[in-house]
């Protein structure tokens, strides 16, 4: 059986007034990533072989984060303009021209739904195929229904309607079941139907959701599929709804990672990226953030209190301790920063031992500048190193030396002091830049 073709449609024109904010909702990040994106990828995941995605409110912005995934390909993805926001089902409609010629099945997705993946989708696809059906509504229980559309059955279970919350009485608000705002439709059916749709409702709007209603009524079937974690269909229209979904990503990233044999203490207080990747055998401590694109090797010790930002490497063995902040700076093998220090732009070598209060002065009001420690170097409590700046191998600093920009302490020379002084006697040969 030939497979039949599949379009995604991703709402994301919406401005998200519930957030109370300026920012179109679907640019809020869920896991350091715009929710738009996670949806854009789960389409792609189905390699659709169009998706559009209907922008409005903001469309300068989320298009740019939409053309800056890393998914992202030109041939597949279109945008739609949704010049003014008159619903879920105008959004749907002002899609129509960027799908004409199209026909096969049309997926249509939230843009507020971020942590649905390929796999629902293709559930979906695949209900929709084996039904027959015109449309098929993909639904589920949360535990709390307030807000969503209630899925309206008749007895034997087939699909009457769905009742947006605020358009439904009493006894509808009792449903359980609700619409997750993902569905599929049979391409041939939208555009005659999207016309007739009307906005006699709470909110005047056009709404996809009376789609299934007005094909009922004229004989199309429709049906209904629910999907059975509430958690990967929920909804995010506002900021308590948009941390839930974060903690959920969240703790499904840091699976991954336990899965790959890295020691999480507490995954509940534990913020780890998901492109950052962790050895197994290391072991992280409370209270740590490992930002994106962080590299951690394996038997690395990470935590309490540790923020792991862009541009770090760990390498085998490393160790970080509490209050250490690290920023695009390689920590050598075996090398340890335990207390309190800042380390930002730095080249750490192997084995050197990063004292309490260490900070690594990198920025003097106009650039950032580099520092690099050597191998098996040690550097005093309170040491300040006044970038540019490079402590050589098995060099010593004492306690409070600040080293100035461009001085440096030569390898295995021993500097105190404020500004250091190179104690005499000490080190091998004058460190890089101080001829
Ligand atoms: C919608 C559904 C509701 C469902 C819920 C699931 C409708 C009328 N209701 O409600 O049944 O339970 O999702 O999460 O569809 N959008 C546009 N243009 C618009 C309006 C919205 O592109 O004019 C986009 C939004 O950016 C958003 C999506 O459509 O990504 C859904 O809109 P939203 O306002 O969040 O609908 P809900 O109230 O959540
Ligand atoms: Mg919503």
């Amino acid at each position: 059986m030939k497979k039949s073709a599949v379009a995604v449609v991703i709402l994301a024109a919406g401005k998200g007034t519930r957030m109370r904010s300026e920012r179109p909702k679907v640019l809020f990040e869920v896991a350091g990533r715009p929710m738009v994106n996670h949806v854009l990828d789960a389409a792609l995941g189905i390699r659709p072989d169009r998706v559009v995605v209907v922008v409005g409110h903001g469309a300068a912005e989320v298009r740019s984060a939409v053309r800056g995934d890393s998914l992202f390909d030109g041939k597949v993805v279109r945008f739609a303009l949704q010049k003014e926001q008159k619903g879920t089902g105008h959004a749907l409609r002002c899609a129509l021209p960027a799908l004409r010629g199209f026909r096969g099945t049309v997926l249509v997705l939230s843009g507020d739904v971020p942590l649905v993946g390929a796999e629902t989708l293709r559930t979906l696809a695949a209900a929709h195929a084996r039904s027959g059906a015109a449309a098929t509504v993909l639904t589920f229980r949360p535990a709390d229904p307030t807000g969503y559309g209630r899925v309206v059955r008749d007895s034997r279970g087939a699909l009457l309607d769905i009742v947006e919350d605020r358009d439904a009485d009493f006894e509808t608000r009792t449903i359980a079941e609700v619409n997750s705002g993902l569905y599929a439709f049979d391409a041939a059916v939208l555009p005659s139907t999207l016309r007739r749709l009307r906005s006699a409702n709470s909110q005047g709007e056009f709404y996809v959701t009376d789609v299934p209603r007005l094909l009922r009524r004229e004989g199309i079937p429709v049906g209904a599929v629910r999907v059975l974690e509430p958690e990967v269909v929920s909804g995010v229209n506002d900021l308590s709804e948009l941390a839930a979904a974060s903690a959920v990503m969240r703790r499904r990233v840091l699976e991954r990672f336990l899965a790959a044999g890295v020691e999480i203490v507490d995954p509940s207080s534990t913020f780890i990226a998901p492109d950052a990747s962790v050895g197994a055998g290391t072991r992280i401590e409370p209270f740590t953030v490992i930002e994106g694109g962080v590299r951690v090797g394996r038997s690395c010790s990470v935590g309490p209190f540790a923020r792991l930002r862009r541009g770090t490497v760990l390498e085998d063995g490393a160790s970080i301790g509490n209050f250490v902040e690290v920023k695009a700076t390689r920590v050598g093998r075996g090398a340890r920063a335990r207390h309190l220090a800042y380390l930002g732009d730095a080249d750490v070598g192997a084995g050197a031992n990063i004292g309490a209060g260490t900070i690594t002065c990198n920025y003097d009001g106009r650039r950032k500048h580099p520092t690099v420690v050597g191998e098996g170097a040690f550097l005093g409590s309170g040491t300040l190193l006044v970038a540019p700046v490079t402590v050589g191998r098995r060099a010593v600093t004492g306690a409070g030396a600040v080293v100035l920009a461009g001085k440096g302490v030569p390898a295995g020379a021993t500097a105190v002091g404020v500004p250091a002084r190179i104690v005499p006697g000490t080190g091998r040969r004058p460190a890089r830049g101080r001829r």
